[in-house]
């Protein structure tokens, strides 16, 4: 496997991921941009594929390092010689490649398991086509409806991470504020012009009635599939978003009234407002449903102001519950996915995850869960439709290094190893391992150990670790907050010591 993506990363914090990168207009060589967003996004064996041999950049002076407008500069040179030191056959573009990352959605073919999840960044005629151009293999489109729908400015809140990039997001916004009419003329032109992706309708009603006649018009329309909103936490009034995805009564009987009004697949989307996923998940099962879609953003309060006590996004000093979304949810929704994948009756069904996909590893991660597709918003609204080149590069190359030949076999991979708490075996520990060499004697080992550990640590008299392995509990905390990486798992388990 090639070097890891947070070396990279950490040497590339200041590029701003440019679109029409100076850097790369003023390289005589290569696309120095493309290479720069690919190890980004964790792919950088493609990008190391890509890069010419011999590497051109030994001998150049570095135009691109010159045009670069980051305030504190990258050094794209080192980072193009770097990633070309990882060039490996392997990684080389194979004609069949393409095909590894064939799957499909309710027996329907899909190119790839990547698709637009709904929202924004899926909500016209215009927007799906460039998704699709560039890569996606279907979107599930903004979620329509028949209310008329105002939407609030502003309407999204973030927090941001070190590297200015976002690890949450948070929105107040509903649903489409296009006409029925106009969505549905989007969906017959997407499926007219683009009859080889996959168009899954995103819909909302307030009763039975209004659900079937949303699926029946939808279906006229060639559209492939649909997908229930049962989980929007900004629509709260007139029975309808996350508060029908509560009551697994109501998404049973809206998911009967759709199946009984279409005959397309129909795809529960479920909302993580919940303690379990699976009463409403077996619930759609009952009601019919081919498939599940999970998580719709999660309800949060976030960023205030301390001036004036005004959480965000504010609209004339006011703010709502909203959805949060983006890398802050990962975790919780790769656990809703595992508790939908693990249940025997839903497992048959197609389960398409989402929640903080970026890169190819954190897809690769839904899938090993128990996801045969997956679906993205946040990260496309930060970054632009262009990552599914890295989502399906960067998989691609792992799927080769692995000998996998079809996608599909990655799902479920990890799911035998996610057992209940009460089944892990807690007799034996795991002692860390201090690296000298590279100790810089910071003492954060000792702190953290200290007082959010087992006071097993005490710094010798060159600052550096020692470990009191009878206090020892093998937490492995040091190995996580050590700064230089140089704290270690030992790997060696030993039968913990009777009191
Ligand atoms: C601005 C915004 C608008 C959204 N609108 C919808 C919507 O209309 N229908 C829907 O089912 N989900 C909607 N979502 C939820 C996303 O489809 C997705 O479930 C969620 O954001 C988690 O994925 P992510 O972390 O990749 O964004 C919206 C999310 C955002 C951020």
């Amino acid at each position: 496997m090639g070097i890891s993506r947070v070396i990279f990363r950490s040497d590339m914090i200041h590029c701003l991921i440019c679109e029409n990168a100076p850097c790369t207009a003023a390289c005589p060589h290569m696309d120095p941009a493309r290479e720069l967003r690919s190890i980004w996004f964790a792919d950088e064996n493609t990008a190391a594929a890509r890069i010419p041999d011999p590497v051109p950049c030994a001998d150049c002076d570095a135009p691109c390092e010159k045009a670069c407008i980051a305030s504190q500069g990258v050094s794209i040179r080192k980072l193009m010689m770097k990633a070309a030191s990882l060039k490996e056959p392997a990684f080389l573009p194979d004609p069949g490649d393409d095909d590894l990352l064939k799957t499909d959605i309710c027996g329907i073919p899909v190119r790839n398991p990547f698709l637009l999840s709904s929202s924004v960044v899926g909500s016209t005629y215009d927007m799906c086509a460039r998704a699709f151009e560039a890569g996606w293999a279907g979107a599930a489109f903004k979620t329509i409806c028949l209310m008329d729908i105002h939407e609030a400015s502003p309407r999204f809140s973030c927090i941001k991470s070190d590297t200015g990039s976002i690890v949450a997001f948070k929105n107040i916004e509903q649903l489409s504020d296009h006409a029925l009419v106009e969505n549905l003329d989007a969906f017959r032109r997407l499926k007219r012009d683009y009859p080889d992706h996959f168009l899954l309708a995103s819909i909302m009603g307030r009763n039975e009635e209004e659900w079937a006649y949303l699926a029946e018009e939808v279906e006229k329309t060639g559209a492939d599939a649909l997908e229930l909103n049962f989980s929007c936490p900004n629509m709260t009034k007139e029975g309808t978003g996350s508060d029908v995805g509560q009551v697994p009564e109501l998404v049973e009987k809206y998911t009967r009234a759709v199946k009984n009004a279409c005959s397309i697949p129909v795809i529960a989307k479920l909302t993580p407002n919940v303690t379990s996923m699976s009463e409403a998940a077996l619930a759609a099962y009952r009601g019919g449903a081919d498939g599940i879609a999970a998580i719709n953003t999660i309800k949060s309060l976030m960023v205030m102001d301390k001036e004036n006590f005004e959480f965000s996004p504010h609209v004339k000093g006011k703010t709502a519950v909203g959805g949060l979304s983006g890398e802050t949810v990962k975790p919780i929704a790769l656990r809703f996915i595992a508790e939908i994948c693990e249940h025997p009756e839903i497992r048959n069904l197609h389960i398409s995850g989402m929640g903080g996909i970026e890169t190819w590893e954190d897809a690769l991660e839904f899938m090993a869960l128990g996801a045969d597709t997956v679906q993205v918003t946040t990260s496309v609204m930060e970054y632009g439709y262009r990552i599914v080149e890295d989502l399906c590069g960067g998989l691609k190359c792992f799927m080769k290094l692995q000998g996998i030949k079809h996608v599909s076999e990655l799902t479920g991979m990890s799911l035998r190893m996610v057992v209940d708490t009460s089944e892990i075996e807690r007799d034996t520990v795991i002692y860390p391992k201090f690296i000298h060499a590279t100790c810089i004697g910071c003492e954060r080992c000792y702190v953290s150990c200290r007082d959010g550990g087992h006071q097993a640590i005490r710094p010798g008299a060159d600052r550096k670790p020692i470990l009191d392995a009878k206090r020892c509990v093998g937490c492995h905390l040091c190995v996580l907050i050590c700064p230089s990486g140089s704290i270690v798992s030992s790997g060696i388990r030993v039968k913990k010591k009777c009191e």
